[in-house]
């Protein structure tokens, strides 16, 4: 408030301001539809948020527009205008947009990127550590967890993501979720009935249910008849996968795949969990650090490996 908008240089711009970029278009005709007077230069006035410069080839003065809501998720309308193109900037609002919103919006146009934020300025302790390693006086930090990442996936794919931990597997699948809505369906959200026999919670009929949790290496008749809460960790991973299968969804999303489960059966159990996959013509995407569960290291007996 109280600002009075003024033309000011490129350098001079942070993120989260409100501009208008004073800009030529390219200009298109036909040679028989000549331009009055010569006239090539078409001016164009974009207002809208700074999101930053970006561009390897050309700079370009990226202006954010609209935020639009598509299924809860947000997308996002800008403008990318060449820096050579740019007659002058006028700057109207010093952070008009918080700069946490267009991080948020320019991990989306820079492809699917993700960053972590954290408020360093939360505790005495916090802000002790921002000072002691050079976090910066920026209450926010954004910690790049991966950038410009780029991912083709069909939607009736087999993935495997494997890396160390804090690499990112897991963010990366939450991401994936995000974007992929109702398609997907996360084997952490699925619906758990507790202090039933476990054979009477999925599957439309009792050979259903033995199928379903067969399919997810719970082959034991003794174990059927037990509640979710009586089962191991490791059998309560493969009954929750049990479960997912039965989901209508296109694509399962499986983090920490297997990782609860001894090497033999984590291979046998994503064999099959994979076969099940391929045969419905679902999609699987998986993390995990372990190589039992997926991967080249983990094949079958017969050589080809159970994921990729
Ligand atoms: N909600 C969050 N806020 C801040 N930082 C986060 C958040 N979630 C993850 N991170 C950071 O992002 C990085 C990637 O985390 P992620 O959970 O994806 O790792 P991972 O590969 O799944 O590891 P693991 O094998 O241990 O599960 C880590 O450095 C982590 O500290
Ligand atoms: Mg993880």
């Amino acid at each position: 408030m109280g600002e009075r908008p003024r033309v000011v240089s490129v350098e001079e711009l942070e993120v989260g301001d409100l501009i208008e970029v004073r800009w030529l278009d390219t200009s298109e005709a036909r040679t028989s539809l000549s331009l009055p007077d010569r006239e090539f230069d078409t001016p164009v006035r974009s207002i809208g948020v700074f999101g930053g410069l970006r561009g390897s080839r050309a700079k370009h003065n990226i202006v954010i527009k609209e935020e639009f809501a598509v299924a809860e998720a947000p997308e996002y309308h800008y403008n990318a205008i060449p820096v050579d193109m740019v007659e002058a900037i006028v700057l109207a609002r010093r952070k008009f947009w918080k700069k946490h919103d267009v991080r948020k919006a320019m991990s989306l146009l820079d492809g699917l990127g993700e960053s972590s934020q954290v408020d360093v300025s939360r505790t005495p302790r916090m802000r002790k550590l921002a000072e002691a390693f050079g976090l910066g006086v920026d209450r926010e930090q954004a910690f790049p967890v991966y950038k410009r990442f780029e991912l083709e996936l069909a939607l009736n794919d087999v993935v495997y993501i494997t890396g160390p931990s804090g690499s990112g597997k897991s963010v990366l699948l939450r991401a994936l979720r995000r974007k992929l809505g109702p398609l997907a369906a996360d084997m952490a959200e699925v619906p758990i009935q507790h202090g039933q026999p476990i054979v009477e919670t999925l599957g439309r009929d009792v050979s259903e249910a033995i199928e379903l949790l067969t399919k997810a290496g719970l082959g034991d008749a003794f174990l059927w008849l037990r509640t979710y809460e009586e089962l191991s960790d490791g059998q309560k991973y493969r009954y929750r996968l049990a479960k997912l299968m039965e989901t209508g969804a296109q694509v399962w999303i499986c983090d920490e795949f297997c990782s609860t489960l001894d090497r033999d059966t984590a291979k046998l159990v994503a064999f099959s969990v994979q076969k099940v996959a391929k045969k419905l013509g679902r999609g699987l995407i998986v993390a995990t650090s372990h190589a039992a569960a997926g991967g080249p290291e983990a094949e079958r007996p017969g050589g080809e490996g159970p994921g990729r």
